[in-house]
């Protein structure tokens, strides 16, 4: 089986993507598949109808990788690949939508809503402390949190070089215990939490060696371990996700059960990620994990 390997792309979690990718490709091939690098470009769909891959594994994150857009061209060339298809990716990338449909499906959700850029730059949209996340954007990037005592939020959101979207999300922020879970061939493995070593779980804290102190299992309870599993298998579910997708949610102390952050259809695949030491934790080395995926691809 030949199987491409996309990675890189060009959105804000291109590097994040090149770790992914390569990890996934020499796992690849220990597993004993015949396997081809592509920084994805603009030409993507040339590329891969020149090359006539039996099989796309799909290393991309964010915007155009993660948000049905390759989807959409791995479809239209008939190319079976791995991860979610384009429906579900693309209600999965908009943070605030996605928790939309699944809060009616009964997650447990934080207030928010969506505003543009500008209003949420202008003047406290809610209650402090809250949060403010671009819609459509990874690994915790232009993610400001405006805490008691801001007198106004981040100037970043006003400064005409943001180019991460014109909407944001404004959220409730709610501190607490922080968790994840992965959903690997529909059923959900078992729950990390995540320790970060600074205020918050922000890019270094993810991808920094030692950024972040990850305990698996957690030291929960039975009854909170199988609430946060059921809450990922209905993200999963819920927004029609395939193959592999990881689920996170804070602790609310004052609501007493875990509130749903975001469900990730592309989730990292670093040597610091969480996915693939959930599986390890359960008997799937990273070559099995990554095998499995090419042999569930579809489109
Ligand atoms: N957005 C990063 C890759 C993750 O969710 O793991
Ligand atoms: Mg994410």
């Amino acid at each position: 089986t030949h199987v491409a390997v996309l990675m890189g792309g060009w959105s804000a979690e291109r590097e994040v993507s090149l770790s992914s990718g390569r990890g996934c490709s020499a796992a690849l091939r220990e597993a004993g598949y015949r396997v081809t690098d592509v920084d994805a470009g603009h030409d993507v769909a040339q590329v891969l109808a020149e090359l006539k891959p039996d099989v796309v594994f799909n290393a991309l994150h964010g915007p155009w990788g993660e948000d049905g857009c390759v989807q959409g061209v791995l479809e239209v060339l008939e190319l079976p690949y791995t991860h979610s298809g384009v429906l579900a990716s693309a209600l999965a990338i908009d943070k605030q939508r996605a928790k939309h449909l699944l809060a009616n499906q009964g997650m447990p959700v934080a207030e928010g809503r969506v505003m543009s850029r500008t209003e949420a730059a202008g003047s406290h949209a809610m209650d402090v402390p809250y949060v403010i996340k671009p819609l459509d954007q990874g690994s915790s990037i232009g993610v400001f949190i405006v805490r008691e005592g801001d007198n106004r939020p981040p100037s970043e959101l006003s400064d005409p070089k943001w180019d991460l979207g014109d909407e944001v999300m404004v959220e409730a922020f709610v501190t607490g215990r922080e968790f994840t879970c992965a959903v690997i061939d529909d059923k959900a493995w078992e729950v990390i939490e995540i320790r970060p070593r600074t205020a918050f779980y922000d890019y270094e804290a993810k991808y920094a060696d030692g950024g972040s102190e990850h305990l698996l299992p957690a030291p929960i309870d039975d009854t909170l371990k199988g609430r946060i599993q059921e809450l990922s298998l209905l993200a999963h579910r819920g927004l029609g996700c395939r193959g592999v997708s990881r689920s996170d949610f804070i602790f609310d102390e004052a609501r007493g059960e875990p509130v749903f952050l975001e469900v990730n259809t592309q989730p990292g695949m670093t040597p610091t990620s969480l996915v693939p030491e959930i599986a390890a934790h359960g008997g799937m080395s990273f070559p099995e994990l990554v095998a499995w995926m090419v042999e569930d691809a579809s489109c």
